[in-house]
């Protein structure tokens, strides 16, 4: 006490001062360091994949440039690519255990040397069914000609149905984004999904529209939902267990409706524009975040999450187009899953007109077969299906895609007809604003 009183009353001597001015200094720069640490913690989800990579510095001059950038001020950030060329896709392919196969075959019905493809395999997935599909995929001559294909090392423990669904697709956005800076959508599936038309139809309808346009089906009328989803509370395991799923805890209160914010859902299915997946990951918008606190306890919050944030950021809504661009079969009334597609529903799925469609049970061979040899003109196991890119001979069976052409001449088919039906259909007066947020 005494000796306190005593060292407060001397004044500090020049090297005290010195030395204060250095420790002050010293605090100052460490403060900085861990408020840098914090926002990057922040842009990147705290997730434990990001420690195995290395960060770019074009990623370090992309967080300092959108964090301090005012929506008001500037416009949104600009796509990358220039409306001359084909624009690139981003995509999400993941599964779980037992689903490696059906994966690489969903990877290669998909493949184009310009798109963007982030591979995840969940925690359930074996180490060994990991490694092995990395091999595969890190062997594959296109894919490492080109390299647009990554595989997450570390895998997220996703429980079914709750939040970690969500976390997982913006993580995987975030490679996405950080890996790569060119691509103009992203879009999510799963081992269970498979494409009804080729990439250069994609490529050749899609550089048709806006780039900012999103592909959401949503709807405000949460009917059964709103008892079952909105209103209870539960907590997923998957956020703080590591090594087991689990399946949701329930909380025996119940919450009311938000004020602040419309609640939207709808399909879990998505294209998403650039701009939009900015917004979410480095956006300077408090809305995101808010939104992902609020869907934390939300049942099946996949389904919810990004339709209620696209509706409620004003400089989105007028941007979305109310459809999932799957074909999936439902039975009448719905339930909790999609019915399997079967052989016989070819015809069904073909006249919907959809890019894609689900869900294709692992046993459905025959139906994937079908869709290659008569939709994509897809070759055997382990090739891609040949676009414009692909100038080498089908004779005697070998594979056009082993000559390599510019990859930016597309060849698109039968399939852009009927992407191009569904989706200014999806765009006319009477489906597009009257279907908009509503
Ligand atoms: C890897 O490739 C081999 C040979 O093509 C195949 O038999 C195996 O099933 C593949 N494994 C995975 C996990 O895709
Ligand atoms: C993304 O894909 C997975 C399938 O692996 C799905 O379960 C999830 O709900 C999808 N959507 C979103 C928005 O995360
Ligand atoms: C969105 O569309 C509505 C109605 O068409 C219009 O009033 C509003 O100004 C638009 N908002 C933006 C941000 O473009
Ligand atoms: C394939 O699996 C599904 C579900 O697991 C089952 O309903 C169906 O009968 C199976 N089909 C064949 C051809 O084995
Ligand atoms: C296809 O096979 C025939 C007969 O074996 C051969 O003469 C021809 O050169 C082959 N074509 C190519 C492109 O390999």
């Amino acid at each position: 006490m005494k000796k306190a009183k005593h060292h407060l009353a001397q004044p500090p001597s020049p090297q005290q001062q010195r030395k204060r001015i250095v420790i002050f200094r010293l605090g100052i720069a460490t403060l900085l360091f861990l408020f840098t640490l914090l926002l990057f913690a922040a842009t990147t989800l705290t997730s434990p994949i990001l420690s195995s990579y290395i960060l770019p510095t074009s990623i370090t001059a992309s967080i300092t440039r959108s964090l301090f950038v005012e929506s008001k001020l500037h416009p949104l950030p600009i796509p990358p690519t220039s409306d001359s060329v084909p624009p690139r896709l981003a995509y999400l392919i993941s599964g779980s255990k037992g689903d490696a196969q059906a994966l690489t075959r969903t990877l290669l019905a998909l493949y184009h040397p310009r798109n963007r493809y982030v591979v995840h395999l969940d925690r359930e997935a074996s180490e060994e069914e990991r490694r092995e599909l990395r091999r595969n995929l890190s062997a594959h001559a296109l894919f490492m000609r080109f390299g647009n294909v990554r595989v997450i090392s570390k895998a997220n423990l996703i429980t079914y149905r709750g939040p970690t669904m969500v976390s997982n697709t913006l993580h995987a956005a975030a490679i996405a984004l950080r890996e790569w800076s060119d691509w103009d959508w992203f879009i999510n599936l799963s081992a269970s999904d498979y494409p009804l038309v080729t990439q250069d139809d994609m490529l050749h309808v899609f550089s048709t529209l806006s780039r900012n346009v999103n592909f959401v089906d949503h709807t405000s009328d949460l009917g059964w939902k709103d008892q079952y989803r909105a209103r209870p509370l539960m907590i997923d395991p998957g956020l703080y267990m590591s090594n087991k799923k689990q399946d949701l805890f329930f909380i025996t209160q119940k919450r009311s409706g938000p004020t602040q914010f419309k609640l939207f859902t709808g399909s879990a299915w998505m294209v998403l524009s650039r701009s939009f997946i900015d917004y979410m990951i480095w956006g300077w918008d408090t809305l995101p975040r808010t939104l992902l606190m609020y869907y934390t306890n939300f049942v099946s919050s996949p389904e919810g999450y990004f339709h209620t944030l696209i509706c409620n950021a004003k400089e989105f809504r007028n941007s979305t187009v109310n459809s999932d661009l799957h074909f999936i079969a439902w039975d009448n009334p719905p339930k909790q899953h999609p019915l399997y597609l079967m052989l016989n529903d070819f015809e069904k799925i073909v006249s919907s007109n959809a890019p894609f469609a689900r869900k294709f049970p692992r046993n459905g061979t025959a139906l994937l077969d079908k869709i290659d040899s008569e939709l994509l003109s897809k070759g055997g196991a382990g090739r891609a299906v040949p676009g414009g890119w692909c100038l080498g001979s089908r004779e005697n069976g070998t594979d056009p895609c082993s000559v390599i052409g510019k990859t930016t001449t597309l060849r698109p088919g039968p399939g852009s007809k009927r992407l191009e039906t569904l989706i200014s259909s999806l765009l006319s007066e009477e489906n597009y604003r009257p279907k908009q947020c509503v």
